[in-house]
């Protein structure tokens, strides 16, 4: 379903089209993490990164929730800008052989995917706001906050030297 398919019509159906883009793409995030732990050097961003896939299986099971809380069926929707991203990510690091480069090119990838997620979040919960929907804002926002506290880490990871070691 295309994000101007004729079955969205109402700002439910939007929002329930932008539940399911996210859910795919936590989904996709899901699987495309293991592979970036395996290739990232430095302990603290491996530590780093597999804490936040273990969030990410959280921010899985919450979107279940706001989906049964919704009423509606949890299903993923097709989202060729995380496909993007995270095709991107595999790409750039693929071509990495300095490992100090590698960790970097690694955060700038994993920023990529938080600032997808914090986008898609922020919406989200304004939007269950605006329906009425307090119960899914406040599961949408749990995640939102996990979203900005890695991207935030990873800020702070890239900072503190990764960044300047590979200069
Ligand atoms: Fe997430
Ligand atoms: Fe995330």
């Amino acid at each position: 379903m295309g994000l101007f398919s004729k079955d969205i019509k109402t700002m439910d159906d939007l929002f329930v089209h932008q539940l399911q883009d996210i859910y795919y793409a936590e989904k996709q995030i899901k699987k495309a993490l293991p592979t970036m732990i395996e290739k990232a050097t430095d302990t603290q961003l491996r530590n780093g990164l597999q804490a936040h896939l273990g969030e990410t299986e959280g921010h899985i099971r919450r979107l279940e929730q706001v989906f049964q809380q919704h009423g509606v069926e949890a299903k993923g929707t097709d989202c060729p800008a995380i496909d993007g991203i995270l095709e991107e990510a595999d790409e750039v690091t693929g071509e990495v052989e300095d490992k100090q480069v590698l960790d970097a090119a690694i955060i700038a990838a994993a920023q990529a995917v938080e600032h997808y997620e914090i986008t898609r979040y922020g919406t989200l919960t304004a939007w269950a706001k605006q329906l009425g929907r307090e119960d899914c804002a406040a599961l949408l926002q749990q995640n939102l906050d996990e979203e900005h506290a890695a991207d935030s880490k990873l800020t702070k990871l890239a900072e503190s030297g990764i960044n300047r070691q590979a200069a």
